[in-house]
């Protein structure tokens, strides 16, 4: 049976079984810019109702005015029509509130003199996000995908680049959006206040998959944050259980490693996220899928049936049991 054929028909029942792994939108705190999280979201939640505000009473007065102008008597109109009215409502009132409201909106726009605390930086890729976390110490430094662990009370600042096209980097609960643009590094700064995870997207039109480029923000308590960062920094290590060896054999022999790198071991593939912990991630293919062994088969088998147009390919070739050693092996990298 030629592969078309064979796709055809396995993947419609693999594409349902994996809506059983869909992401839920429990795992993390409701997304909204409304639910202003940290000092710089509520700066600028502070600075929407005070715009929102602002342009309510002009409103209500320019509609009074319109309303007066059709009803009132000519003669009472008259009487505050004219130049005064152009002068002072059109001319002096409009240079004073503008004027006022933008020295306020570059004010809350400019990033704070103070140093962060932590400095990450992050990559958008069609269609997933590689985030690093740099270190004078080449050996200390750690690269991760989609999910990124910050201090919580801690000033961290984020700089933002791409290696294909435009993406914007949101995470509506701690900051406003910034744009990830060719050839450029922008920067945001974010503090969490208390622990959690938060979901973030992209929001530039980027490709066909760009409705499923998501990650998520894990707060944490600093203790809790250093402990990840030391596990992080570790390479892989090599499983003793047989299934485990099974699944780590099969990673190497597919083709994995050309694309995925997984420290400890001869994949250092760069084009994929790194796979070395990613059995501590929560969340497959940018936030698609609930990272589980069922998640990692739906992703390994038909993973253009669920995100048409992304990179990786469909391994339809794998046996079931090879493909089951596959994602538990994978699962087991914590
Ligand atoms: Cu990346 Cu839209």
């Amino acid at each position: 049976m030629s592969l078309a054929r064979r796709q055809d028909r396995v993947t419609p029942s693999l594409a349902a079984a994996a809506l059983a792994c869909v992401a839920p939108a429990d795992a993390y705190e409701l997304q909204s810019v409304l639910r202003a999280q940290g000092p710089v979201a509520r700066d600028i939640a502070v600075l929407s109702w005070v715009m929102f505000g602002s342009a309510a009473v002009i409103l209500v007065v320019v509609m009074a005015l319109t309303l007066y102008a059709v009803f009132a008597p000519s003669e009472r109109w008259r009487r505050i029509e004219g130049e005064r009215l152009v002068f002072w409502g059109g001319a002096v009132f409009p240079v004073l509130a503008l004027s006022g409201l933008l020295v306020y909106a570059i004010n809350v726009g400019t990033l704070p003199r103070v140093e962060p605390a932590l400095r990450i930086a992050v990559t958008g890729k069609q269609f997933w996000w590689e985030v690093r976390y740099p270190d004078s110490d080449p050996a200390r430094a750690i690269v991760s995908a989609n999910e990124i662990h910050l201090p919580v009370g801690q000033l961290v600042e984020i700089s933002v680049r791409t290696t294909d096209v435009l993406h914007s980097f949101w995470v509506p609960n701690f900051a406003g959006k910034i744009d990830m643009i060719p050839g450029r590094v922008n920067v945001l700064r974010l503090q969490a206040d208390k622990p959690g995870v938060y979901r973030g997207q992209c929001a530039e039109y980027c490709g066909a998959q760009h409705a499923r480029m998501a990650f998520h923000v894990v707060a944490q308590p600093p203790a809790e944050f250093e402990a990840w960062r030391l596990r992080e920094r570790l390479p892989a290590r090599e499983p003793a259980d047989p299934s485990l060896r099974l699944g780590r054999a099969a990673f190497l022999t597919a083709g994995c490693g050309a694309c995925h790198a997984i420290r400890g071991t001869e994949a250092r593939g760069d084009v994929g996220p790194d796979l070395t912990h990613l059995g501590g991630r929560r969340f497959l293919a940018a936030g698609t899928l609930k990272n589980d062994v069922g998640g990692l088969i739906a992703w390994i088998a038909d993973s253009q049936g669920l995100k048409p147009g992304n990179p990786m390919p469909s391994f339809q070739q794998l046996d079931g049991e090879t493909l089951h050693a596959l994602a538990l092996y994978l699962a087991s990298l914590r």
